[in-house]
């Protein structure tokens, strides 16, 4: 099987599902407040992606490999030193805490796929410089997104920046093809590299970047609820996403909404 190449009606369900995802965010942050849980979070996207947007929540029953236990929950809620796919729970976020929350949406047969970090209350500054770190990182990755470019472009510069900055690169994961499939497997974007190695880049090809940086060592210990991973050494962890076209010029970002938090300042604009 190959990397598959969207059609312009694939493009146009991608943007419908992708923004929709990223609404999800917009919606939840006013109550990513000390005092919640993250099942209360989970409970409020559902209903607001299930009611309002008259969507499937990705995440609900899904079942990649015999491995995994059908994920049981709407959303992942990543909680400090947890990398991704943190199971909602009774979990009470307190002030101090930084939470990734990863919202992946289906609509009209297509999926949508963005996530952010948010901070509880007061956050140490040597979280925020981690948050901030794997934001920029996750745009030098889009950055280098243009036909001809190949993925290990894109995971070469997120590393280079991430690595210089002190940190290190889960690789155990990666980001992912999308679209009438949640992941592609043909399509695997990793987060660290080697300049003009991997796939090419070529226009129509839809996959997410979404970099998890470790404030220490890259290693992931896994949960035995069959989904959570966290920190071997038990640092923090923070992570980001956005799903991207490849565009004839460059790169389209899918996952926008109103409320977005800006892009860096090296970022000229979200369509090149
Ligand atoms: N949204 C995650 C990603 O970015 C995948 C979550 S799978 C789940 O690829 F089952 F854990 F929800
Ligand atoms: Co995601
Ligand atoms: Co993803």
């Amino acid at each position: 099987m190959s990397i598959i190449i969207k059609t312009q009606q694939d493009v146009e369900y991608m943007r419908i599902s992708c923004k929709l995802a990223a609404e999800v965010l917009d919606y939840i942050a006013p109550y990513v407040k000390p005092g919640v849980t993250t099942n209360e979070l989970d409970k409020l996207c559902h209903e607001y992606i299930v009611d309002v947007q008259k969507a499937y929540p990705s995440p609900l029953q899904y079942k990649p490999s015999p491995k995994n236990p059908p994920y049981p929950k709407s959303i992942c809620t990543s909680v400090n030193n947890e990398i991704c796919h943190g199971v909602p729970s009774d979990r009470v976020l307190k002030d101090g805490d930084i939470v990734n929350i990863d919202i992946t949406v289906y609509k009209n047969g297509y999926h949508g796929d963005t996530s952010r970090m948010f901070y509880l209350g007061q956050v140490s500054p040597h979280a925020k410089r981690l948050c901030e770190i794997t934001y920029n990182s996750m745009w030098y990755g889009i950055l280098q997104v243009k036909p001809s470019n190949t993925l290990g472009d894109i995971g070469n510069a997120i590393q280079k920046y991430v690595e210089s900055n002190g940190y290190s690169v889960v690789q155990e994961y990666c980001g992912h093809g999308i679209g009438k499939v949640f992941h592609e497997d043909e399509l695997q974007v990793l987060h660290y590299g080697k300049p003009k190695t991997g796939a090419t880049l070529l226009p129509g090809m839809i996959f997410t970047i979404e970099p998890m940086i470790n404030q220490g060592k890259r290693h992931v210990r896994f949960l035995s609820d069959g989904w959570t991973a966290v920190t071997k050494d038990r640092t923090l962890s923070a992570q980001w996403e956005h799903t991207i076209l490849v565009t004839n010029t460059g790169y389209e970002v899918l996952t926008l909404s109103p409320n977005m938090p800006n892009p860096p300042a090296f970022i000229k604009s979200l369509t090149t």
